[in-house]
Formats: structure tokens, C-alpha cells, sequence
């Protein structure tokens, strides 16, 4: 009943808000303040609840009836008046504003962001490709063989014949080659997906961010210097670093880079797994295979690529446990960031 009464007064402010004559001022009266209007109707269900809650309900009511009678002569005596500009006295130049709240950065945004400014102080171009890409791009063209398990359908959205959503950033590179001519240096933010079993360590879709360089004469050590003070300028410059053989189809030699935990500066914790050390990229020289397809001259150019993930470098960083949190959007977690 209590909010029954609220929302008839609310009701009732708004439409007397509304009024711009007396006559209107007249029919919102007749609808709520005479003997048969919205709050003599409230009065009446008064009789249908328990005694001991009639005085309060009651003292309620009658407030509700104080208020609007005053209110709508107030209103009434502002609409009569048929100066236009009274309306400007109802404004309280005095008061306070109303508070707008301002959001917050989303820790993907910000993690994601941070990495791209880092890259881009050290001469990187930031591009972008298409979430919804072909076999070729995301998969042909980065050498991908014909039977590879990631084009299968337990890792890969189809979306149709060929046609699917990048499993990683990685067909940017391809789309980058194809129209630019050597040096190219670019940054690649984007979201990736993958049909894989929904768990707090991985979800159906994360970020990425891909980088890649090609020139005459880039060497691994360039990768290396490159993303060592990557990762100095984001994790601290106290981290200690290694990189272990890896494989991907696109890069030879490949590797991927690991810092020391930063949790437990590599003594061994929960987070690390006890090893010490935290996975951070993937990454390798362009494989020649690739060149070819993008009409690079492989004998006279050569580069790297490297790709990061987001909500694992997030993860690490917040200490989030969970991934799936970062695409709840409840705003309890998102204002702590
Ligand atoms: N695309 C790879 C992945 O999603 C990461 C990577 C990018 C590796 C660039 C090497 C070079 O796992």
C-alpha cells in the first residue's frame, strides 16, 4: 500500500509538472482530488487491511492529500498568472547539480589500451580487420594445413561455407601485407572467438592484441629487444624473462615469452602454478609460406609477429580469478576498476 501511495504521487507530481493552463490544472485536480478521484480510492481500501497497520497507511494518505492539494494550487496559481516566464521562478539557481555519475574503464578496455600506447610510443600503427573472417584469411593464408584440428569444428564458429569468426587476430596480418608494402609495423586489438568449453579459464570469446614488423633485415633479436621492453614498460622493470620453442604454423621459429610471477617474484605461487613463471605471448619470425601469399619478396624481407592475450594479461594484473566475470558487466566489479 505504501507504494501504491508513492506511485500515485509520483503519478500525480509528473502530470501536474505537465499543466500549462488553468483549466488542465483543474482536470488533474477533479482526477485525484475529488471525492471519488485516485486518493479518496486509496482512502477506501483502507478499511480492507489489518487495524494495526491503518494509522500508518492513514498518516500516509493524508500526506499524499496535503501535498497534492497545495501542490495544485501552487501550479494553479503559476498557470493563471499568464506571465510566460514563470516558469523560470521555479528554478533554484542555488541549488547544487545533480551528480552525474561517471563510468568506468573496463579492465579489458584499459588492459588492452595500455598495451597498444606502449607499442605505439615505439613507432607500431594500430590496424583492425574483421571479427567475421574467411578460411583464407584466418586460416590458408597464415599456413594453416588443410586438416589442421583448429579449423575444426570443436574449435572454430562457422558462420557459413568458409566463412566463420577469427580465432585470432592473426588474419590482420594477412590483410595488413596485402595492401601495404614493406616496412609495415602495426598493433592489432581486437576480439577473437573459440568454440571451447566454457570455464573460468576460457570463454567462447577474449581479446588479442597481434603485433607484426616486417622490413629488410628484422632479426629475432629485434623481436626479442621489442618485447622484453614490452614487457619491462607493463610488468615492471624488475622482471625476469625467457623465451621457450614453440610452435605455430605462421611463424618459424616460434616461441612463446614468459616473465617471472610478479606475485611471488618467482618463488612459486598459486598463480604461476608454482613455476615461477607466467606465460605472457606467443610469437615468432613470419614463416616464408606466408610471404608467398601476400606477394612478399621472402628472400629480401623478413619479420615478426607476436600475439597477446587480454583477459589473461588482465587476469594476471587485477588478480581476477574468474574469467567469465569480465563479461558479466555487473557494476560491482566493473566500479572497482
Ligand atoms: N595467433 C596466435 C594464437 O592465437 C598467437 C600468435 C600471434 C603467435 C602471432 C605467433 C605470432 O595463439
Amino acid at each position: 500500500m505504501l507504494v501504491e501511495i508513492r506511485q500515485l504521487r509520483d503519478q500525480f507530481d509528473s502530470e501536474l509538472e505537465k499543466v500549462h493552463s488553468p483549466e488542465e490544472a483543474q482536470s488533474v485536480r477533479i482526477k485525484y482530488l475529488t471525492r471519488k478521484g485516485l486518493i479518496a480510492q486509496l482512502f477506501d481500501n483502507l478499511r480492507t487491511i489489518p487495524p494495526e497497520d491503518r494509522p500508518q497507511i492513514g498518516k500516509a494518505l493524508n500526506d499524499l492529500r496535503v501535498h497534492a492539494q497545495h501542490a495544485f494550487e501552487e501550479r494553479l496559481a503559476e498557470v493563471s498568472s499568464g506571465e510566460k516566464d514563470q516558469g523560470a521562478k521555479l528554478v533554484d539557481l542555488t541549488l547544487p547539480g545533480r551528480p552525474v555519475w561517471v563510468g568506468t574503464e573496463h579492465p579489458i578496455s584499459q588492459t588492452l589500451n595500455e598495451i597498444v600506447r606502449i607499442f605505439t610510443r615505439m613507432g607500431f600503427d594500430v590496424a583492425e580487420g574483421p571479427e567475421i573472417e574467411d578460411d583464407y584469411h584466418n586460416f590458408e593464408a597464415l599456413n594453416f594445413p588443410p586438416d589442421h584440428p583448429a579449423r575444426d569444428m570443436q574449435d572454430t564458429f562457422f558462420v557459413g561455407e568458409g566463412i566463420l569468426l577469427r580465432t585470432h587476430t592473426s588474419p590482420v596480418q594477412i590483410r595488413v601485407m596485402e595492401t601495404r608494402k614493406p616496412p609495415v609495423r602495426v598493433v592489432v586489438p581486437g576480439r577473437v572467438y573459440r568454440n571451447e568449453a566454457i570455464s573460468a579459464r576460457s570463454y567462447c570469446l577474449f581479446h588479442q592484441v597481434e603485433g607484426l614488423y616486417v622490413d629488410e633485415g628484422v632479426t629475432f633479436s629485434d623481436l626479442k629487444g621489442t618485447l622484453v621492453f614490452f614487457a619491462k614498460q607493463f610488468y615492471g622493470e624488475k622482471i625476469r624473462y625467457r623465451f621457450r620453442p614453440s610452435f605455430f604454423p605462421f611463424t618459424e621459429p616460434s616461441a612463446e615469452m614468459d616473465i617471472s610471477c610478479f606475485l611471488c617474484n618467482g618463488k612459486g605461487c598459486r598463480i604461476c602454478k608454482r613455476t615461477g613463471w607466467l606465460e605472457i605471448l606467443g610469437c615468432g619470425m613470419v614463416h616464408p609460406n606466408v610471404y608467398k601469399y601476400v606477394r612478399y619478396d621472402a628472400e629480401r624481407y623478413t619479420g615478426y609477429a607476436f600475439g597477446i592475450g587480454i583477459e589473461r594479461t588482465a587476469m594476471l594484473r587485477y588478480g581476477i580469478d574468474d574469467i567469465r566475470i569480465l563479461f558479466e558487466n555487473d557494476v560491482r566489479f566493473l566500479s572497482q576498476f
